[in-house]
Parts: structure tokens; sequence; C-alpha cells
């Protein structure tokens, strides 16, 4: 029960990754809000957990938009007191080759991505902040975990766009660090290769494709879920009190994969 007493919001967590970071969270004890753009899976995975016996409550909308950003953390505030953790998960892909991209494939990926991240983090800063001010002296007033991908340190085909805004993460993950390491709030990222969800559909589905990637994983192997998230857990924890700025990277060894 790591996270007993603890308040987690988790972006995009009605399905994938997100939704199985929360599932485990809510079962070592934390509280957890299921935020999502798409109702019916947010309300689903709140619904999982409290019939577990977890607690959980969902606040509906798109990180992209500030508004969204302010009521989930007003979600959590009300309903549970407080938020401890953030784990910036939500994301979208439109692939196209850079000539191809249109303005819309590149606004969307990046408003959601990059500035939906931007959006939370801004939103929960007052929190952390006040927690700090009430406990100058603790080991940690908040964690931050951003879920970036290999595509942001390598670089992609045909995905200019996430590659830029998944890359952009860094910077948010070393500039939350560095502005709140004074009041001892950790800032991390993890960067995933290739996991079995929806957003790898088409990838694993063609044959070709899909040896093609596996090919580059030193592992030899897509993730599941269950690879990713003892990850997300652990830079979320009291273990990793004296951790910020870090990219763990959790492919399977795809970001040294030639
Ligand atoms: N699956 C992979 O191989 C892989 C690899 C590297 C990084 N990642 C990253 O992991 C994270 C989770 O990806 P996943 O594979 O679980 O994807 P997914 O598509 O299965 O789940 C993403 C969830 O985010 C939600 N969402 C989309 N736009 C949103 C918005 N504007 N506001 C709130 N929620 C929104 C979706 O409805 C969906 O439920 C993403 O940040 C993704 O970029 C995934």
């Amino acid at each position: 029960m790591r996270f007993e007493n603890e308040v987690a919001v988790i972006t995009g967590s009605g399905r994938g990754i997100g939704r199985a970071i929360a599932l485990k969270m809510a079962q070592e004890g934390a509280s957890v809000v299921i935020n999502d753009i798409d109702e019916e899976v947010a309300y689903s995975v709140v619904r999982e957990i409290r019939e577990a016996g977890g607690k959980a409550v969902a606040s509906v909308g798109s990180v992209a938009d500030s508004r969204n950003a302010s009521q989930l953390i007003d979600t959590a505030v009300n309903e549970f007191g407080t938020v401890n953790i953030l784990i910036n998960n939500a994301a979208v892909t439109r692939p196209a080759m850079i000539d191809k991209m249109t303005d819309e494939q590149w606004d969307l990926v990046v408003d959601v991505g990059l500035k939906g991240v931007f959006n939370c983090i801004r939103a929960v800063a007052p929190i952390y902040k006040e927690r700090a001010k009430q406990n100058p002296e603790a080991l940690t007033n908040g964690k931050i975990i951003n879920v970036t991908s290999v595509a942001g340190l390598t670089g992609t085909i045909g995905q200019i766009n996430y590659s830029a805004s998944k890359a952009g993460l860094l910077g948010i993950t070393m500039s939350t660090g560095r502005e709140w390491g004074r009041y001892r709030i950790q800032s991390n990222a993890v960067a995933f290769g290739v996991v079995e969800t929806r957003m790898t559909d088409t990838i694993r589905g063609d044959e070709k494709f899909a040896e093609k990637y596996k090919s580059k994983i030193v592992l030899n192997r897509f993730g599941t879920t269950e690879d990713v998230v003892p990850g997300v857990l652990f830079l979320s924890s009291s273990d990793a009190n004296y951790i910020t700025g870090h990219v763990l990277n959790i492919s399977g060894g795809y970001h040294i994969g030639v």
C-alpha cells in the first residue's frame, strides 16, 4: 500500500497505459482521478476501481483546454482534499510525412501532448506550492511524471508532430524540476517504446512493420502495460524522493536499438 492517503491525478486514463497505472495505484491505496476526453471509458475505469474496493472519481474533458485542466485539479481537491501525484499521460497521434502534414494534425498533437501537460502542471501549482509552504522540510511536496516516448529522444519518420511534442516534454520535465526543486517537488519523465495498446494497433497489425520495429527493440518484444506500469509507480513513490529531472527509458532497449 505505497500510496495510502495519497491522491493521484492521471490524464488519459480511460484506456491503455493510463488505465493500467490508475488500476495499480488504486490497488496500492491511492485515491485516483480518472481523466479522459472519452466519457464512457472514464466512467468504466471508475466503476472498475470502485468494484475492487478502491477510490476513484472521473473528470471528463480534454487537457488541451486549460479550463478542463483546472477542473481536473479542482475535482481532486473537492473529492479527496488534495493532489500528491500528477501523471501527465494523455496524448494522441496524427501521423503524416512532413510535407503532407496539415496544420490541424500538427496543432492537435502538440495541443494535447505538450500544452495539455503544461496546463495540468500550472493548474496543480497552487496545491503543491502551498503544501511546500506548510512543510518546508518535507522530503516531497508533490510529484510530477510526464509520459514521453523514445520518439522524443530519437525522432521518427512520419510523426514530426508527436516527436516534437514528446521532445518538448523533456524541456517541461527539466524546467519544472529546476523551478520547483526548492519546494521539494520531483519532476521526472518515463519514455516508452512500443507498448501493446490502441495507439500501436496499426504498427503491430502489419506483419512487416511489426518485425521491423521489433528488430530495433533490444529485448526483441513489444512491451505490455504490465511491463511499463512499475517504473511509473516507482517514480511516483517515496522511493524516488531524491530523483528529479530524470528520464527513465522503459522501452526494452528501443532507445539503444540501431
Ligand atoms: N503505446 C505506446 O507504444 C506508447 C509508446 C510511447 C509513449 N506512449 C505514450 O503513453 C501514453 C499513453 O498512451 P496509450 O498507448 O495508452 O494510448 P491510448 O490511445 O490507448 O490511450 C490514451 C488515452 O488518452 C485519451 N485522450 C486522448 N486525447 C485526450 C485529451 N485531449 N484529453 C484527455 N484524454 C485524452 C484517449 O481517449 C485514451 O483513452 C501517451 O502519452 C503516449 O504518447 C505510448
